[in-house]
């Protein structure tokens, strides 16, 4: 089937009629219409065509082509595992934090090995061998924004996006290398993997802003996969009479898309050889962090990954840990009470399982190398939401009030399981230096763009005090921004020794 979509796709290509296949698109053949019909009724789907002959021709074709793109077997396969996973497996694992020797924390590493993590780590980047991945295929329903989370303005005096912020640490990250390594050029390629909703608003921000200073051609926006939304019955939902409804597969999608759009080939060819991931929505995050990613390659592993200290035992956040001897991580969605409120044993006034996930990761390029080994082992988890959907018995539209259907989503991090406890390991930092994520909509007084855009503010007076500044306030709420071109974590700032600065203020400039 898949070299029928082929054959229309390039046929279409041909005419140029790419993009205007409502007008102008063919309908498939009887032969190809029976062929993917008798697929579908095999697989007990056959619903989906349910008004495919009162279609129009262009309803038609385009119905057509989304079916051609899915393997109905698998669909089916991974959404009967996602509901009725086997009951032997979560009884027979064991859940432990990871073994000492496995992680390390920035809290009591030596001023020593700090710096030669930093030294490395930004000696590879001079080499042009690091690379940074972001996921920004999230909806941000949480947030209640339209818009993809990466074009928000969490309220900082300059008015930045997330998106900025980020682009222009990678921007320093890369003016650091060159200028302590005495580089003509140093490129940090960023690779920012989209979702069908948030691809196109992503790349007119990105043309809108400039790529934020950055070389358009080391800037790739790429778009992770989608799969069809199903009924609790495990019946492939129709959004109206000519398409599928359909949800992106999770940020653990970000594997396959890796893969099929080029992205790892593009990395090889590069010389590539380090990776550093991220979310989108902390606006905290060290792009590129040159510490994480010399760490992580003096300790030759496959995956490496940073956490936070929980704040408690109900904070939203996954927790890294070991299951049956292999590194894991146990979702908060689908963590017990009993594990979640464990106390360490050597010391009662800490969580056992406190090391907060907050997605940062660090992969070596051979790993990505293997996905296609993988990438369709890694499990679907179930969403269970309110999915509007046409009734095939009568055609009715139907807005559910209650969940009436499953999403099925990938993790990005339910690789790890795959690795032994060699090639995984586990860099705790300072939760107020680096995480601060936007996930709730303003006024929740948790996690949300006012405790964003406190954070940084936050930690630039910090910053701008360490190097001999005097921060004056009518608030201690008002802090100062630095802009990431001037600093990338607090470095650099000696210009401002004895300065008095009235905050709230910008720190943009040199003078
Ligand atoms: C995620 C982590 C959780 C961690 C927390 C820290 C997962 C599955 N969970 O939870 O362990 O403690 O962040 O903040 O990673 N995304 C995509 N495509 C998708 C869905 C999401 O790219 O289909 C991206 C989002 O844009 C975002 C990131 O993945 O950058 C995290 O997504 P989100 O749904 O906010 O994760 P949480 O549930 O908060």
């Amino acid at each position: 089937m898949a070299a029928i979509k082929d054959t229309i796709n390039s046929a279409l290509e041909k005419l140029h009629l790419t993009g205007q296949q409502d007008t102008l698109a063919r309908e498939p053949t009887d032969e190809q219409l029976s062929e993917l019909k008798s697929k579908y009724e095999k697989g007990g789907q056959e619903q989906v065509f349910a008004f495919y002959d009162n279609l129009s021709t262009a309803e038609k074709a385009s119905l057509f082509e989304q079916l051609s793109g899915f393997d109905v077997d698998y669909i089916n396969q991974i959404t009967e595992k996602a509901l009725h996973p086997a009951k032997q497996e979560s009884a027979k694992s064991t859940i432990e934090p990871l073994p000492d020797n496995a992680t390390s924390s920035v809290l009591d590493s030596k001023e020593d090995d700090l710096q030669k993590w930093y030294d490395s780590g930004l000696e590879l980047i001079a080499e042009n061998e690091v690379a940074v991945v972001l996921m920004a295929g999230g909806q941000g329903t949480r947030l209640g924004s339209s818009a993809p989370k990466g074009c928000f303005d969490i309220g900082l005096p300059s008015k930045k996006s997330l998106f900025q912020l980020q682009g222009e640490r990678i921007a320093k990250a890369e003016q650091l290398a060159k200028k302590t390594y005495g580089k003509k050029s140093v490129t940090v390629p960023w690779y920012v993997m989209t979702s069908g909703p948030t691809r196109g608003p992503t790349e007119k921000f990105f043309e809108e802003n400039n790529y934020f200073g950055l070389e358009r051609e080391n800037v790739t926006i790429f778009e992770q996969g989608v799969l069809p939304c199903i009924s609790n019955e495990g019946r492939i939902l129709l959004e109206s009479k000519s398409k599928v409804a359909v949800a992106p597969d999770g940020n653990g999608g970000l594997y396959q898309a890796l893969i099929q759009s080029g992205v790892v080939a593009d990395m090889g060819k590069r010389g590539i050889k380090h990776i550093h991931a991220y979310c989108v929505d902390n606006c905290l995050v060290k792009v590129a962090d040159p510490t994480f990613i010399g760490f992580s390659a003096s300790k030759n592993v496959d995956i490496a990954t940073k956490v936070v200290r929980k704040r408690n035992a109900k904070e939203s956040v996954g927790l890294i840990l070991q299951k049956n001897g292999r590194p894991d991580v146990v979702e908060y969605s689908e963590i017990d009470t009993a594990d979640a409120e464990a106390k360490d044993p050597k010391n009662p006034e800490l969580l056992k399982f406190r090391a907060a996930n907050i997605v940062n990761h660090y992969y070596s390029y051979s790993f990505l190398e293997s996905i296609p080994e993988w990438a369709r082992k890694l499990p679907h988890h179930v969403a269970r939401k309110k999915i509007p959907y046409v009734n095939t018995d009568n055609g009715e539209t139907i807005k559910p009030e209650k969940p009436n259907g499953i999403k099925l989503e990938q993790f990005v991090f339910d690789c790890f399981p795959f690795l032994t406890l060699d090639k995984f390991a586990c860099m705790e930092v300072k939760r107020e230096d680096e995480f601060s994520p936007l996930k709730n909509a303003r006024g929740t007084g948790e996690d949300d763009p006012d405790t964003s855009k406190k954070d940084i503010m936050m930690q630039g007076k910090k910053w701008v005090e360490a190097a001999g500044a005097v921060v004056v306030s009518e608030s201690d709420d008002d802090g100062v921004e630095v802009s990431p071109f001037i600093s990338y974590g607090g470095e650099g700032l000696e210009f401002l020794k004895d300065r008095t600065i009235k905050a709230p203020a910008v720190i943009e400039k040199e003078d």
